[in-house]
């Protein structure tokens, strides 16, 4: 507290990311990064634009890494807009579409951000229940609204609606812009953008964080008809004209022209998590079929929070959320194949221990 604050910062109640402890041989799957490094590609063009012109300013439009993301998905650069991270997209998103009175409609489970967002733009919102099985059902988001907020793979608990939900989502609400936050849509799930040029109120908002393993590069991006990316713009340029920089536009740029790379990675993931959900299963843990790069999970006996402190004992970092509907359950990211047999064992130990 403090009389310097506006009354706003008084209000506001913000987001709090996942632990980045400094912790040596920690297992880390606590904020669903990639478990394996960056496409040298990448790496090898971060190097190259770390010289004399870091004296000058980067681009604002960043129309090399647009051009390149639009080229992947049949668009053109005017359908992209990028942003230091998708948290940053997301947040003048928030500012530039969902202010009509009424409120926004998102997920009582999903991604905690957006109500900070609503906080920080005062903006009205509403929560709509998932299901009893966690999941999102688009026909519950038919009330009168200022917007809808979809993330597929929802976050935390990983699981996806197909193309025809978000179809019948975005025909119900023709005059409102509906954003499906696909941070996690690489790993398995179906990605909407393909809707874009039919569908003058979708946009879909992806990341760089997750599949591409680019999060210290904070490069998040988006995709709709050139009407709601200019409107996006005009938020970015009333902020900050320069949101990504030299080095990470260079490195992201790379990043999308290394297809190889991006798909054996995502193998590699998937397969792990193929492995780990069977593990966890196998010791009677609950685990929601995930299209994401991490599983939702929860034991018939066991209390979540003290799994969560036993794990952290061990070195070992999950992500357990309080809350009515998540404090039962577990996130836990996709790791390397070696890290995931230590978490099952560690599980395996405490369960053991314990019982
Ligand atoms: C659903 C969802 N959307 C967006 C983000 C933000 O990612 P970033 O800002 O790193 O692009 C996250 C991060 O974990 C997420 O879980």
């Amino acid at each position: 507290m403090s009389r310097f604050w506006s009354p706003l910062v008084h209000r506001l109640t913000p987001y709090v990311p996942g632990e980045q402890p400094k912790m040596a041989d920690l297992i880390k799957l606590n904020t669903n990064e990639f478990p394996y490094g960056p496409s040298p590609r990448a790496l090898d063009a971060m190097r190259a634009a770390a010289d004399d012109t870091l004296r000058l300013y980067p681009d604002p439009t960043a129309l090399a890494l647009r051009t390149a993301l639009a080229e992947r998905v049949g668009l053109t650069a005017e359908n992209v807009f990028v942003g230091n991270g998708s948290d940053e997209v997301l947040a003048h998103a928030f500012q530039a579409f969902f202010n009509h009175g009424d409120p926004l409609l998102f997920s009582d489970v999903t991604y905690s951000f957006y109500k900070v967002y609503c906080g920080l733009y005062a903006l009205p919102y509403r929560l709509v229940p998932l299901t009893e099985n966690m999941a999102v059902q688009v026909e519950d988001f038919t009330a009168p609204c200022s917007g809808v907020v979809i993330a597929n793979p929802n976050a935390p608990t990983g699981t996806a609606v197909g193309l025809d939900a978000i179809k019948r989502l975005l025909a119900m609400h023709p005059d409102r812009v509906v954003l499906v936050d696909e941070a996690y849509v690489d790993f398995g799930a179906e990605s909407v953008v393909s809707l874009v040029k039919d569908h003058s109120n979708l946009l879909v908002v992806q990341t760089f964080s997750k599949s591409r393993a680019l999060a210290g590069a904070r490069v998040g991006f988006a995709y709709a008809q050139p009407e709601l990316i200019e409107g996006l713009v005009r938020v970015k340029d009333s902020f900050n004209s320069y949101p990504l920089d030299r080095i990470a536009q260079a490195g992201a740029t790379a990043a999308v022209q290394d297809e190889a790379w991006f798909r054996q990675g995502i193998e590699k993931v998937i397969s792990s998590r193929t492995m780990l959900s069977a593990g966890l299963t196998g010791l009677g843990f609950e685990v929601l079929p995930s299209q994401a790069n991490f599983v939702y999970a929860r034991h018939a006996d066991r209390d979540a929070a003290q799994l969560a402190a036993s794990l952290r004992e061990r070195a070992i970092i999950v992500r357990h959320l309080r809350g009515e509907r998540t404090s039962s359950w577990l996130r836990i990211t996709v790791g390397t194949d070696p890290q995931c047999n230590m978490l099952l064992s560690a599980l395996r130990d405490i369960l053991h221990r314990n019982s």
